[in-house]
């Protein structure tokens, strides 16, 4: 029971990782799990599969400042406090050169990846601080700690979340607000599904067996690995860490 009493909110939470993650929190023992995420067909999903009272769902966009102000305060108000921030919703954009890629999903990408981890911490900040601190995980990816050919908003998006990590745990540490980022490889999920298939359409398998070969552990994760990721730094096991990147990939970036 890691997460005992502890209040979750976590965004992107509807999809691969956020949902595996919910369930792990619930089974841990969060007293409650805020869900926030766009596509209300994954919340639909989500309410399936999780099927628990202890989760309050919102339908929101990260990217928009009246959006994050709106769930952080409704969390805030029907949940009572906010000890974890799991700031995991991210989209990949497109597989182009820069040359060929596309304006407007470069904006889209750094909207939702970067800006919408930046006002997570705006506006949960002060509820976080004001009681008593808490954690916040930041979903960034080996893609944040090295380039891949190709997706240059999503790999700027991953690097410009160390930054914005790190200046949260400076800020947040007088409050005892911990903030870290995790930094998966491929995750057996849709996301990468769309990369693969995006790097050679219709040819998905094989790049899945060509990204497997470059894995020391020799398969992708899953989305309950990265759970116990951010479990652990949930939860006050983790409690002296903070500004931390904490990679996670079977030896990929070795
Ligand atoms: N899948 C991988 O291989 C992989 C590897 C490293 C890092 N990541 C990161 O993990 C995080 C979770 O992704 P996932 O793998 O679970 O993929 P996913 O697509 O299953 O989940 C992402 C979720 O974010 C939600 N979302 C997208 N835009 C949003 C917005 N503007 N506002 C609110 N919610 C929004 C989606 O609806 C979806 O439910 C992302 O930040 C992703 O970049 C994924």
């Amino acid at each position: 029971m890691m997460l005992k009493n502890k209040v979750a909110l976590i965004t992107g939470g509807a999809g691969g990782i956020g949902l595996a993650t919910a369930k792990l929190f619930l089974e841990e023992g969060a007293e409650r799990v805020a869900i926030v995420d766009f596509s209300e067909e994954n919340l639909k999903m989500a309410e399936e599969t999780l099927g628990t009272e202890k989760v309050l769902y919102i339908q929101a966009d990260v990217s928009k400042a009246e959006e994050v102000k709106n769930y952080t305060n409704k969390v805030k108000t029907e949940l009572g406090k906010i000890d974890v921030l799991f700031l995991n919703a991210g989209v990949e954009g497109v597989v182009k050169p820069m040359e060929h890629y596309p304006e407007e999903t470069f904006d889209q990408v750094m909207a939702v990846n970067v800006k919408g981890v930046w006002l997570g911490m705006k506006y949960a900040f002060p509820i976080m601080k004001s009681d008593g601190g808490g954690s916040v995980i930041i979903t960034s990816s080996v893609a944040g700690l090295r380039g891949t050919a190709q997706v240059s908003a999503y790999v700027g998006s991953k690097h410009a979340t160390i930054g914005l990590m790190r200046v949260g745990a400076l800020e947040g540490a007088p409050d005892n607000v911990r903030v870290n980022s995790i930094h998966p490889s491929p995750v057996d999920n849709r996301m990468m599904r769309s990369l693969e298939d995006g790097f050679a359409p219709g040819m998905g398998d094989t790049v899945k067996e060509n990204f497997t070969k470059m894995i020391p552990l020799g398969r992708y994760a899953n989305n309950e690995d990265i759970a116990d990721l951010a479990l652990f730094l949930a939860s006050d096991k983790s409690k002296f860490i903070t500004g931390a990147t904490y990679v996670i990939d079977g030896g990929f970036t070795v």
